[in-house]
Parts: C-alpha cells; sequence; structure tokens
C-alpha cells in the first residue's frame, strides 16, 4: 500500500492502478462505517484508493475542527489490512495552496437541514470532493448514507457538472444499541453516550408509525420530538421529514420520505436519518 502525500505523487500513482478504480474521501479516524465502504469499493473495483484529509473548509468557525480526532498511523494500519492500494493524505497547505481561489457550490438543497445549521459547510464538501475527483480519477465513489444530504449533494454535483463517475452509497453502520458509527462519538461522556440511543429510538418509532400507517408527517415529528425531549442531555437542532429529492418538508408522505435529525449532546452534535417508503 502506497501512502502518499503530494498530489503529482498521486497522480503518478493513478497511472499505474489498473482499473476500475474505487475511491472513498474520508477524514480519517476510521470506523466500522469506512470500513464498510472499503470493503465494497474492494468488492467492485480492481484498486481502491483512499483520502485522509480533514478538510477546513467545510467546517465552521466556531465548529470542532482544532479538536477533530486524528490517528494516522493508526488509520494507514487498518488499511493495509483492508488491502487498499493507495492513501491519498495531504496536508492542508497542498490541497489549498496560498493562491487557492476557487469555490465548487450547489445550490438550493445546500441551505435546508445541514446546510441551514452549518453555513457553508456543504460548498467545503463539494469544493474539496471536487478536487479529489480530479486528482484521483475514479470510476466510482462510496459514500455513507449517515451522511445522507451530503451524498444528495454529491451526487447533484456529479450530475449537474457531468463528471464521469458513479456515485454509490452504503448502509449506515452502528454500534449494537443502534448508534450510528460517526468518529464524533468520542466526544461524548458516558452520560452523553448513553442519552444518544434516543436518535435510533426515534427514527425507528417514526419508522413504527409508517409502517402501522401513518402518512401524516407532523404526527411523526411530534412523537420523535417528544421521544427525544425525554433525554435531559439531548438539544434538537432540527427533526425533518422531507422529500428526498429537493430536501424540501413534506405534509404528508406519499412517496419516499427521508427522516432525518441533528441533535447535540453536550458540545457534541450527531446526525442520523432513516429513509420510509
Ligand atoms: O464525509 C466526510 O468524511 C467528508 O465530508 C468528506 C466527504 C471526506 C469530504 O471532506
Amino acid at each position: 500500500m502506497k501512502t502518499i502525500k503530494t498530489i503529482s505523487e498521486m497522480q503518478d500513482c493513478r497511472k499505474t492502478l489498473a482499473e476500475p478504480v474505487g475511491f472513498v474521501p474520508t477524514m480519517g479516524y476510521l470506523h466500522g462505517g469506512h470500513i464498510s465502504l472499503v470493503r465494497k469499493a474492494r468488492e467492485e473495483n480492481v484498486s481502491v484508493v483512499v483520502s485522509i484529509f480533514v478538510n477546513p473548509k467545510q467546517f465552521g468557525p466556531n465548529e470542532d475542527f482544532e479538536k477533530y480526532p486524528r490517528d494516522l498511523q493508526g488509520d494507514l494500519e487498518i488499511l493495509e489490512e483492508e488491502g487498499v492500494d493507495a492513501v491519498f493524505a495531504p496536508e492542508a497547505a497542498e490541497i489549498y495552496p496560498q493562491d487557492f481561489n476557487s469555490r465548487v457550490e450547489v445550490l438550493g438543497i445546500t441551505q435546508k437541514l445541514e446546510g441551514n445549521c452549518r453555513p457553508g459547510h456543504f460548498r467545503g464538501v463539494t469544493t474539496v470532493v471536487n478536487k479529489l475527483f480530479n486528482i484521483v480519477r475514479p470510476q466510482r465513489a462510496y459514500f455513507g448514507q449517515k451522511d445522507a444530504q451530503q451524498v444528495i449533494v454529491i451526487q447533484k454535483m456529479v450530475k449537474d457538472l457531468n463528471m464521469n463517475l458513479e456515485v454509490i452509497t452504503c448502509p449506515t453502520i452502528r454500534e449494537e444499541d443502534g448508534l450510528a458509527m460517526s468518529s464524533r462519538n468520542i466526544y461524548m461522556n458516558p452520560e452523553e453516550r448513553q442519552s444518544a440511543i434516543v436518535l435510533y429510538r426515534s427514527l425507528m418509532l417514526a419508522q413504527d408509525m409508517y409502517q402501522r400507517g401513518e402518512r401524516d408527517t407532523g404526527a411523526i415529528r411530534k412523537e420523535m420530538v417528544r421521544l427525544i425531549k425525554t433525554e435531559e442531555l439531548a438539544r434538537i437542532d432540527y427533526v425533518s421529514v422531507a422529500d428526498p429529492a429537493t430536501l424540501d418538508e413534506l405534509d404528508m408522505i406519499t412517496g419516499k420520505a427521508l427522516v432525518s435529525l441533528a441533535v447535540k449532546f453536550g458540545k457534541t452534535r450527531l446526525i442520523d436519518n432513516v429513509v420510509l417508503g
């Protein structure tokens, strides 16, 4: 497995990789969710490239860029074990040199949900993912359903800009008690970690209501909020039942619906979702 720090080395390495190339962009501190993406990429492609880059442009000024967990050595050991061909792990100055002055932005859907709570976040994501796609030139790129809006935004960018690759969404990987795996889970103390199980329970409640025939999203949201609020430590940013294509809030569910939420436990902000229908 090659560990690569510069764009030119990555581009040279890419020329030697047998195609198709599967690509898993990450911010490192790898967990079961990332590993499932790498395994899917390994299954479906001849070569696999993983990037590890904590992208400063997708963090707001008061967010956790500085304290975002990092463990490059541990990540490399995991990826070696998974049979990855190349890991691209550049420094910020390599990706954003001093004269860097461009951005890539999907409009509309990026203003809702996460975009509404984290202004500029998706512009940072699409800018870096666009650069990574240009550098790695994969045939397929793999993202987790846990960041549902991120995948929708990236799919829109790929379609709108006629980018020549397939975006593949892989299921959310959960801890035994249902908490979605996330690099940020380690921020929580034991009480917060215990309380956070309510997120999965509230999503399962929504699914259960839907399966029993409920289509009124007001009723579903209300029950989810009520359940989440039974946990004293939970602070809700949003609970949404939206159209998965436009991310507009739905009144009634007639087709598919993306039920998503963002909730803080202390300083840790978690997101999760489930698709109904
Ligand atoms: O999902 C992530 O880890 C990041 O948003 C991504 C896609 C690697 C871009 O920095």
